[in-house]
This record gives structure tokens, sequence and C-alpha cells, in this order.
């Protein structure tokens, strides 16, 4: 698929059919997400993958909105002990957010649906994520990326605005 097809196609998809997600595809994804630039090419990133039925359902609490159904969860994490050092640790999420749309992405080009369900800077939902994956204060889940075979199909579009754009020079 072209990049600009993508760039288009590409809309939150919150429901999902049954089908699973395969491995391969799961890797596929993967590939995307740490294939994105990072700040001095720290990639500060960590993923985890959510196959588990008990586990995406109890991600449902984490947030009135992230209550979407899904067989795949990608949860994006900042690792803060591979950032880089104050005053511009901060680029974690930067670095998180090219990943997190390369999965995007990929997803559309793998004939797949996705919806980027924001956790960070949300204290409440960071907590009870980190609860749920066992993880220590030094990773920071900044998303969960649902994905599935799309159950709805969110038209192509072009948000396109020229009042946005600002030619200097
Ligand atoms: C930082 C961020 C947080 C988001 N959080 C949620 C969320 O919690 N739940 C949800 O359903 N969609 C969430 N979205 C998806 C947006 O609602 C969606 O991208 C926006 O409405 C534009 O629609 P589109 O993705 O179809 O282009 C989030 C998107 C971003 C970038």
């Amino acid at each position: 698929m072209e990049v600009k097809e993508a760039l288009l196609k590409r809309r939150s998809v919150r429901k999902f059919t049954d089908e699973p997600v395969l491995k391969e595809q799961i890797e596929e994804l993967l590939h995307a997400a740490m294939s994105g630039p990072s700040a001095c090419n720290r990639q500060p990133w960590e993923f985890y993958v959510i196959t588990n039925e008990s586990v995406l359902e109890e991600l449902k609490t984490a947030s009135k909105f992230s209550k979407m159904s899904a067989k795949l969860a990608i949860i994006v994490c900042g690792n803060v002990d591979r950032a880089l050092p104050d005053p511009i640790s901060s680029y974690w999420i930067q670095d998180c957010s090219a990943a997190t749309e390369n999965i995007l992405l990929r997803a559309v080009d793998l004939g797949l649906g996705a919806v980027w369900c924001g956790l960070h800077p949300q204290r409440r939902p960071e907590e009870k994520v980190r609860g749920l994956l066992g993880i220590d204060e030094k990773q920071i889940p900044m998303n969960i990326i649902y994905i599935g075979h799309p159950a709805e199909e969110p038209g192509a579009r072009d948000q396109y605005d020229e009042e946005r754009v600002h030619y200097i020079g």
C-alpha cells in the first residue's frame, strides 16, 4: 500500500471481529514500531503484547475511554532508564508517539484496524495499567493500542486545512 493511502485510511477503529491477529502480524507491527525515530536514537520504549482474554478484560477498567473488546492490545511504555537526562527526558513521549503511529499505519497496511487509547499523563489509568502489567515506576504506560480485524469501517479522509499552514519566507 502507498504511504499516502495508509495515511488517509488510518482511522480509529473501535469495533473488532473475533478473528485473532496472527503472531506474524504482531511481529510486523512491532518491527514497524521500532523503526521509528527517537531523540538521540535512545529508543526509550517497551511494548507489552496482550492476548490473554482475562487481562484484556481487566484492561477495560483502566479508563472509561478504553473499554474496547479486541483480541490484541499493545501497551506502549516509556522506559525512564533509557530516556535522555533532564531537562529533555520527556522526549520519550515523542519517541513513543512516533512508534505508536508506526503501529497504527502498519496495521492499516496489514488490513487491520486499531485505536490509540491514551494513558499518560492520566495518573490513575497509568497506575492501573502499571499494576496489571506488574511493572515498576521506571516504565510509564503511555497508551493502549487495541488492534484487530475491523468490524466497522470509518472512511478514509483528508483533514488538510490551509489555514493551519504558515509559510515563512
Ligand atoms: C493521545 C491520544 C489519546 C487518545 N485516547 C483515546 C481514548 O482514550 N479512547 C478513544 O476511543 N480514542 C482515543 N484516541 C483516538 C482519537 O479519539 C482519534 O484519533 C480522533 O478522534 C481522530 O479520529 P481518527 O483517529 O479516526 O482520525 C486518542 C488519540 C490520541 C492521539
